[in-house]
Formats: C-alpha cells, sequence, structure tokens
C-alpha cells in the first residue's frame, strides 16, 4: 500500500446477462464444468458505488442495500470481500462503504447476482487502478474485473462485457474461451443478431426456490453429467456458427433446448426440483404457436426459475408487443413484464 493516505469513491453500473448456453455445474475455484455463452442486458442493472480510504487501524465496514442496512446481502459481501485479499491486500487496511441498488424490484424474480457481484468486482479492480496505477489498458482491467467477478458468481463474469460473451472454456477450436475470465465475443456477430430484445416475463416474483450454489452442486453426481458436457459443447459450438451466420433458426433450436435441457436436468437431480411453473408452460405453449402461424423469430429461454424470457428482433417490436399484451400478460404476475435488450456493458459513473 502506497505510503500517503488515500481515499476516493468509485462507482460502476453493472448489467445483468441472460445465458443462451447455460453453465450449470462447477468444480475447483468457481470454475465452470462447461462453457456459457450469453446476452449482456441494457435495463436490469446494479449501480454500486464504494467510498475507500486507507491507512485505518480498524477499517469500516458498512454496505447498504437501496439505502437500507441489509444483514443477509451484507454477510454475503463481506464474506466474499474477505476471500479476495489474497488478491486485493490493501482492502485489508481500508473503510469501505458500500452502497447498492438495482434497477429492478428485488422481488422480481430476476437474478441478480451477475449484475450484483459484476458491479462490486469492477469497482474493487478500479481501486487497485486509482491505488496502485495498474491495470491502465481497457483489456487487462476487464479481464481481471471478470475473474473477480467470476470469484463472487460465475455468471457475473460475463457481464463486464457488452453485447455477447463466453466464459469457460469451449472445446472447440472456432471459439477463443478461458476458464478463470469471460471473453467479448462481438467480433462475428451476424446484424440480425445485434438488436435482440428481451422482454422478461414474471410469473413469479418470489425469491429463488433453489439457490445456484445447491443447483451447481447438484450436477456433481448427476446420471446425465456426461451427457451435458456433451451437449454443451456441441452447442457452443453451434451457437457461436449462428451467430456469425444470421442462422435464426439454428439459434431459436439451441437456445430453447438449452433452457429445457437445464430444467430437465434439474427435474433429474436427486433431490429433483420443478423451478417452472403451470404459466410458464402456458407461455413456452402460445410463442411455439405464434411463431409457428407468423414465421416470426422469436423464442423462449429460461434461467433456474418460473420467469420466461422472451427473445426476438427490434424490427417486430411492435407486433410482438401485441402479442405479449394480448396472449402472454395473463400469464404473469400480476401482468408483470420487464422489457430489456442487448445493451453495450457496464459504466464507469462519475
Ligand atoms: O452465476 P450463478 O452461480 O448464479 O449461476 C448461474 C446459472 C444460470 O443462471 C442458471 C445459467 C447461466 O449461465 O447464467
Amino acid at each position: 500500500m502506497p505510503d500517503k493516505l488515500i481515499e476516493g469513491e468509485v462507482c460502476w453500473r453493472s448489467p445483468s446477462n441472460i445465458a443462451f448456453v447455460k453453465y450449470w455445474g462447477k468444480y475447483g475455484t468457481q470454475l465452470p464444468k462447461n462453457a456459457s455463452l450469453s446476452m449482456t442486458l441494457s435495463e436490469s442493472y446494479t449501480i454500486t458505488s464504494i467510498d475507500f480510504k486507507s491507512q485505518q487501524k480498524n477499517p469500516k465496514r458498512e454496505f447498504y442495500f437501496n439505502g437500507e442496512f441489509n444483514e443477509a446481502f451484507s454477510a454475503r459481501i463481506w464474506k466474499y470481500i474477505a476471500s479476495l485479499c489474497g488478491i486485493f491486500p490493501f482492502l485489508e487496511e481500508m473503510d469501505l462503504i458500500i452502497r447498492s441498488k438495482n434497477s429492478f424490484p428485488h422481488s422480481a424474480g430476476i437474478a441478480s447476482s451477475a449484475s450484483a457481484m459484476s458491479a462490486l468486482a469492477l469497482c474493487l479492480t478500479d481501486i487497485e487502478r486509482l491505488v496502485y496505477g495498474t491495470l491502465i489498458k481497457d483489456d487487462a482491467f476487464y479481464k481481471k474485473a471478470s475473474y473477480i467477478a467470476r470469484l463472487g458468481s460465475g455468471s457475473a463474469a460475463r457481464s463486464v462485457y457488452g453485447g455477447y460473451s463466453i466464459w469457460g472454456q469451449a472445446k472447440s477450436a472456432h471459439v477463443k474461451s478461458e476458464n478463470k475470465f469471460a471473453i467479448d465475443f462481438n467480433s462475428e456477430i451476424h446484424p440480425k443478431f445485434q438488436q435482440l430484445q428481451d422482454a422478461i416475463l414474471i410469473v413469479d416474483e418470489g425469491q429463488k426456490k433453489v439457490s445456484s450454489s445447491v443447483g451447481h452442486s447438484l450436477m456433481n453426481n448427476h446420471p446425465y453429467a456426461d451427457d451435458r458436457l456433451a451437449q454443451a459443447n456441441k452447442h457452443m459450438e453451434e451457437l457461436a456458427l449462428a451467430l456469425k451466420e444470421g442462422n435464426t433458426a439454428a439459434f431459436i433450436k439451441i437456445v430453447e433446448t438449452e433452457a429445457l435441457s437445464l430444467h430437465a436436468l434439474m427435474m433429474s437431480s436427486d433431490p429433483w426440483f420443478i423451478l417452472m411453473k403451470p404459466q410458464s408452460l402456458e407461455i413456452i405453449n402460445k410463442v411455439q404457436e405464434f411463431r409457428e402461424k407468423t414465421g416470426k423469430f422469436i423464442c423462449f429461454t429460461l434461467d433456474a426459475g418460473p420467469n420466461v424470457h422472451l427473445i426476438y428482433s427490434k424490427d417486430d417490436e411492435v407486433e410482438i408487443n401485441k402479442f405479449i399484451e394480448k396472449e402472454l400478460k395473463q400469464f404473469c404476475s400480476k401482468r408483470h413484464v420487464i422489457f430489456d435488450e442487448i445493451g453495450e456493458g457496464p459504466l464507469k459513473i462519475k
């Protein structure tokens, strides 16, 4: 730590992301059993700021969520920060006042760990840059931020880049990838996929039924684990190609199969979990009917919960909004839909 007193504030806004090839199962220190590919969102984000001050004997630690002290989140945040002291030793001697808020209601059932952990990781990495003058090149800065985000939540590693990103070693000669951090995957995306929309249909606003860590651990002795690995590897290769070639039919097939595979894996775990609700299935059936009737490019994906993400092109926004209003909102809790879209990635707030 430099001798002089160092104090300041860093603030980052970082978005959530939706995986098209899902990360499910991990080993070692937050390493993924398979590679995943996601699209970073725009409107669903976390803003986190850290006031820091060095040279404190008994450093102050305060965490506020939406302006209030939050015990449950606080415990997770300080445990995570303590785990990073080998990487950021200066944190041990700093006052840290962390304030965080989400753009979406906490009860909306959106997985918030990707946005929350990436925003925090970007702030912590930025403190290193300010204190030591390291990580000047953006490339090095985002690589480290992604590495740090991964240690908080695997999917958060992907949120440090806008557009598309890949995390985890893909078994493909065509896809550049790493296990320890995510890689930006935007250089070869066909225009058809550069302005995708994501309407998040909130079927259930409750908390997740199964935590991600329990979910990942269920893959350790899963009877279909090997087949899942083979499927994910195949999907990575095929989806990378579909995104490059503008092949919407292949995209739909892979994205929907991935979503249903994730849920099928949970339904065949020991113990098993059914995370979809009857309304999730009603929506899926309606989407399939609408696609058959209109020939539009539209598909669904799911996270580890009952809410349905509808993916479609901005060109069809008007027609699809009508479809959502007329046929799908009836299956949502309080007719709640969050309209999001592909985003540009995190933003440093001055
Ligand atoms: O980042 P975690 O540990 O919350 O795991 C996320 C897992 C999924 O959201 C189901 C899939 C993914 O790749 O985002």
